[in-house]
């Protein structure tokens, strides 16, 4: 299932996002890639323990927690920093899928990656290709986004990104453990609770809103690993 989350960072957020990242290094993305990975990866990354990248990284991870769409899509459990990429005119990044374990230099043991998250830094008006490019099982999807916009989508699914033709596309990319770590299970909930907020909007007090609620609580006391 691929959620696209609006809005995550303001305007002045990303703008923020971008003027930090202007004063970091930048060095090759390989550092973060897996044996399969590191040899379709061509782009630029800040270090992971870079002090900008651990004020920006609370900066997302705050405006996350307050996003109620990104919470029910994901039903997070542990976030692993955001990381931050860059392509310029010529880089890509080639079909992989995600590590299936990570290890966030904070510690605390591995980190499950169900659910992987770009957050667009970038206006995708001033550079062309770099297009996210997710094999889903509902096909094939192109995803290029709104500066501070997210997309929220499987981490086991195939995945590239295109190579950037004009200019230079920036993000923040980074996993997550989900509370349900069945990707099917996450979407039988997600169009749930869309549904019954659509419903409890139209007709708040009708018995069945009541109902569908604890059906929604149920599932996901049934499904949930935490
Ligand atoms: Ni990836």
């Amino acid at each position: 299932m691929l959620v696209e989350v609006p809005q995550v960072l303001t305007e002045d957020e990303v703008a923020h996002c971008r003027r930090v990242l202007e004063e970091t290094d930048w060095i090759d993305g390989k550092v973060t890639a897996g044996f399969q990975s590191a040899r379709a990866k061509n782009n630029l990354q800040v270090p992971e323990t870079a002090p900008q990248a651990q004020e920006l990284q609370r900066l997302i991870l705050q405006s996350l927690k307050r996003n109620p769409l990104f919470t029910t899509a994901a039903l997070p459990l542990r976030i692993f920093p955001p990381l931050f990429n860059r392509y310029d005119q010529g880089m890509h990044f080639g079909a992989h899928v995600d590590n299936a374990l990570r290890f966030p230099p904070t510690g605390g043991g591995p980190i499950r990656t169900d659910v992987s998250v770009t957050l667009f830094l970038t206006d995708p008006a001033t550079y062309d290709g770099g297009e996210l490019v997710i094999e889903d099982t509902c096909g094939t999807q192109s995803v290029k986004l709104e500066a501070g916009s997210a997309i929220v989508y499987p981490s086991s699914s195939l995945h590239r990104v295109e190579p950037v033709t004009r200019g230079s596309r920036w993000a923040s990319f980074f996993w997550l453990q989900s509370m349900v770590r069945d990707d099917g299970q996450r979407r039988l909930l997600f169009e749930m609770d869309q549904a019954i907020s659509s419903l409890s909007a139209r007709t708040p007090d009708d018995p069945a809103v009541i109902q569908l609620t604890a059906c929604y609580h149920n599932l996901l006391r049934r499904w949930a690993e935490v």
